[in-house]
This record gives structure tokens, C-alpha cells and sequence, in this order.
């Protein structure tokens, strides 16, 4: 593969269709010496790294309007950055991001590392956002892999062997292209490349840059890549949520800070559990069956059933009106609670 002239058709495609997104500083300004700003950059990746770029925008327009700057994030207190980051999912990253922000601004004056391994070193900053923060606002020669980029590689190089075994080989195909000659643009233009034409199920090759570069191309089948090992269905559990209302309020409780949604605002619920189960309600009530939510997280799919109830005190209750409930819920709380207005009980 003649990796210079891959290298070149890709950046010509990028200054062409480069996506305008809000934390991007685009090739023509980037050529003109506008310098993307880390902060933002850093905060986008975390983003991106749970969602897309549609489900991340509103989220990360809503963060820099609060706070312009990592100092700023780093004064901010932990439930406020929760519900802020509410909806996002993986609230393990809320905490790693202001545990991040906080020794930035406090170990090294509000300026973000500009080596990848300065920026590895920073609490909660992984391989990949190390990379991309170093390639994006610093211009580093970091290899920047993400799902996308391992698709591109899979395909461009026809590689046979399955994700997710075949990481460290695409990444070492990734690495051959990574080159000195602006290193930002390519990361992102493989990024943007991996989500608008090579995408997962329908690429684009009538429309690809590098479609004369490409191995799986020539196969005539290069949707089948990249391989995958088949995975094991997701297990399933099985809870209660508790919708107790008292008057126009409803209890809400702090999730205990570690383990799944730890910190979040959450529903009481029961523990959730491989089969359905009948679990004591936090409260006496006449407690009414009212339906169910389903909800997918990393491991487990989870089906909640959903009883409501008027009482009158619920332990270490955090008492809200029903109108500002969901402000702020992880959304499969917020499931739970649209179940009130909008009982599906069959
Ligand atoms: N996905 C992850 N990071 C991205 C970025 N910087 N631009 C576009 N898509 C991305």
C-alpha cells in the first residue's frame, strides 16, 4: 500500500468535506494558525466516547456554556456535574473527568499536558483520549484508534481476523499511517471518514477517498468487515422501581458512589436480580403495578417492572416536584417515571 499517497488523498477529502462541529477548529482555520483549544478537545472525547456526535452535541454546547474553562469545571461541585452529565451514560467518566479537571487546574495551572504521555498521566485519561487530545489540540503524531478507526483499518487492509482479538494488529496498521505532516487533520479525517462513508453497515465506496486503496473493496463485500467474534447474548435482570408520590412530589435517592450509576440521582428500586422477583417496597402504600421499562447497559439488559404508590415517608428521600424529577435522572430512571403520565401496563 502506497501509504503517502493514501495519506494524501484522505487530507484532500478532509479540507473538502470536513464535518463543521462545535469543538472541531476546521483544516482552513487550523492552516491559518487557529489553535483548538485542549479543554474542549479533551471534553468532546469524553463525550464521544459513550455516543454519537448528534446524542454528544447539545451536551458538550451545554457544558462549555456553564463552564468556558477546565478551571471552572474543576471549581464545580460532584452533584452538579452528575446531572449535568445525566442522560450520557457511564457516570464513572463524570467522576474521572472532574477528578481530571481538578488536577489539571491544580497541579498544573489550568494548562492541559501537551504530550500524550503528559496527558496519560492525568487521572482517568485513557490510551485513546491521551492520543486524540495529543493529536487534536496539540498536533502530536499520536495513533488515534477508535471504533471507527479500526473499521477503516479492517477494511482498507481486508484483515481477517476478528474484533475484538485483531485490536493491537489494526492498531499497528493505524500506526503506519500516523505521520508529522499535520497530525490533528488526519485523526479527525479518519474519524469523519469511518463515520459518514466507511459507515458500519452501508459504506459509501461509490463516495470514499481512498476506495482505489482498499482491500475488503475488492472482495465486493467490504461491509462484512471488519470481522467479529459472536458475542454472548447479554444476560438479562429483572427489578422494581418505586414511583412514591406524596402530594405533587415524588422520592428520588442518591445511588451509594460506587458501582453502576454510583452518585446518580436515581427511583428507589429493588436490588436487580437473573429472575423476577417480588421485593418489599420502600414505603406502606397501596402500591400499583403501572408497567415496565426496558433498558440495555454495558453488560445486562435490564427489565424494570414499575408500581406507584401516594405515601408518606420514604428513607433518605430526596423529595422533588414531579415536574423537575427528570432533571438531572439517568435515562433509565427517567424510563421509569415517563411510566406515570403514560402507564403501559398491557
Ligand atoms: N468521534 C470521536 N472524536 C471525534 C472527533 N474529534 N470528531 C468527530 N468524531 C469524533
Amino acid at each position: 500500500m502506497d501509504s503517502l499517497a493514501l495519506r494524501r488523498a484522505l487530507l484532500a477529502w478532509y479540507d473538502a468535506n470536513a464535518r463543521a462541529l462545535p469543538w472541531r477548529v476546521g483544516p482552513a482555520e487550523r492552516r491559518a494558525g487557529v489553535a483548538p483549544d485542549p479543554y474542549r478537545v479533551w471534553l468532546s472525547e469524553v463525550m464521544l466516547q459513550q455516543t454519537t456526535v448528534p446524542h454528544a452535541t447539545p451536551y458538550y454546547l451545554g457544558f462549555t456554556r456553564r463552564w468556558p474553562t477546565v478551571v471552572d469545571l474543576a471549581a464545580e461541585i460532584d452533584g452538579e456535574l452528575m446531572s449535568a452529565w445525566a442522560g450520557l451514560g457511564y457516570y464513572a467518566r463524570a467522576r474521572n473527568l472532574l477528578a481530571c479537571a481538578r488536577a489539571v487546574a491544580s497541579e498544573h495551572g489550568g494548562v492541559f499536558p501537551d504530550t500524550e504521555a503528559g496527558l496519560r498521566a492525568l487521572p482517568g485519561v485513557g490510551a485513546y483520549t491521551a492520543a486524540a487530545v495529543a493529536a487534536i489540540a496539540f498536533d502530536r503524531p499520536a495513533n488515534v484508534v477508535d471504533g471507527n478507526v479500526e473499521r477503516v483499518m479492517a477494511r482498507l487492509y481486508a484483515v481477517e481476523a476478528p474484533l475484538p482479538a485483531a485490536k493491537d494488529a489494526l492498531k499497528r496498521l493505524a500506526a503506519i499511517l500516523v505521520a508529522d505532516d499535520r497530525p490533528g487533520d488526519w485523526a479527525q479525517a479518519l474519524m469523519d471518514l469511518g463515520a459518514t462513508v466507511c459507515r458500519p453497515k452501508a459504506p459509501l465506496c461509490d463516495r470514499c477517498p481512498v476506495a482505489g486503496f482498499c482491500e475488503a473493496l475488492k472482495t465486493g463485500a467490504p461491509e462484512t468487515y471488519p470481522r467479529k467474534t459472536r458475542k454472548a447474548d447479554r444476560p438479562r435482570r429483572y427489578g422494581t422501581a418505586w414511583l412514591a408520590t406524596r402530594g405533587g412530589e415524588i422520592a428520588l435517592v442518591r445511588r451509594p458512589p460506587k458501582g453502576l450509576l454510583g452518585g446518580m440521582l436515581a427511583l428507589p428500586t429493588s436490588d436487580w436480580m437473573s429472575a423476577p422477583h417480588e421485593a418489599p417496597p420502600p414505603a406502606p402504600g397501596d402500591w400499583k403495578p403501572i408497567g415496565a421499562v426496558e433498558h440495555v447497559f454495558t453488560h445486562f439488559a435490564l427489565t424494570l417492572e414499575v408500581k406507584a404508590a401516594e405515601v408518606d415517608e420514604v428513607e433518605s428521600a430526596i423529595w422533588t416536584p414531579l415536574g423537575q424529577a427528570g432533571d438531572g435522572l439517568p435515562s433509565v430512571f427517567l424510563k421509569a417515571l415517563r411510566v406515570l403520565a403514560r402507564p403501559n401496563l398491557l
